[in-house]
């Protein structure tokens, strides 16, 4: 009788710590002590994945280069709000291009690696940056890949993919209604082999910091964007061809003329 009174307790106790929500034991699972410094100093890492994603069979369409006078950062950030209707006018290569470039652009370099507008732990850069193009002059519609290194965009996959964008985003319309979305996806590894499992919270960290640089640069446009949370993770990745491990979405983002 003591023995299974025993073994009961043992499983409730267990059980408590289990249920503990699945947020709050990540967060304490990957908080800095010196203990958890020590030992994460030891634990073995994955190995660094390539630093820029590649589509080397695929042709590349260089983007105009990017303008350096718009409104001010205080009149930006004065003026940013989520704008989630958009007219049926379609945007230019240039305005795509500024977005691109304030979203992922370098700016700077230092002992070669390429540094970029929004910052990142590590200067690891885990993020890769997809758009849709649904509505740009002299771009044929389907998904493209953003090129960091050479301020460039394949094309990766043609098509339109309005009514499955809005699918993913659990039917919120301005995804399918805008010109062109941006998806933020992030390979983890970059992160996690420097930075363990702690990285994860850089990741998203600088998730929305790429996020209100495409805001503040939409506003600078005189364009509307939102950034959602909201979506089908595993009906993202599909989209896009990634695995939802490795690499998977963090943002959509639609941008469109309000
Ligand atoms: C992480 C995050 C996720 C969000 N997800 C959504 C979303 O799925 N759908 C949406 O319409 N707005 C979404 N928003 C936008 C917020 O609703 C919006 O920022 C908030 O209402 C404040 O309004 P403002 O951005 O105009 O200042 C999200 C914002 C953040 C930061």
């Amino acid at each position: 009788m003591k023995t299974l009174m025993a073994l009961l307790i043992t499983i409730f106790s267990c059980q408590i710590a289990y249920s503990a929500p699945i947020g709050e034991r990540f967060h304490e699972e990957t908080k800095h002590t010196w203990i958890q410094i020590l030992r994460d100093i030891i634990t073995p890492k994955p190995a660094m994945p390539p630093r820029f994603k590649e589509y080397p069979n695929l042709p590349k369409i260089r983007l105009p280069d990017p303008k350096f006078k718009g409104i001010s950062v205080e009149e930006a950030l004065e003026k940013r709000r989520s704008v989630r209707e958009y007219s049926k006018k379609p945007l230019t290569l240039s305005e795509v291009s500024q977005l691109l470039w304030a979203a992922q652009g370098v700016t700077g370099r230092i002992h070669g690696i390429l540094l970029r507008t929004a910052p990142s732990a590590g200067a690891l850069y885990p993020f890769e940056i997809y758009i849709f193009a649904n509505n740009v002059k002299t771009l044929t519609r389907g998904i493209y890949h953003y090129s960091v290194r050479d301020h460039s965009i394949v094309l990766i996959k043609e098509g339109d993919f309005r009514d499955r964008l809005l699918r993913v985003s659990l039917e919120q319309e301005m995804v399918r209604d805008a010109p062109v979305v941006f998806v933020l996806s992030a390979i983890f590894d970059r992160m996690r082999s420097k930075y363990g499992e702690r990285g994860f919270r850089y990741v998203y960290m600088e998730a929305g910091h790429i996020s209100q640089n495409i805001y503040l640069q939409a506003t600078s446009l005189g364009l509307g964007t939102v950034v959602i949370g909201a979506f089908l993770d595993d009906d993202a990745n599909r989209l896009l061809g990634i695995d939802g491990k490795k690499e998977a979405v963090i943002a959509i983002q639609p941008v469109g003329r309000p």
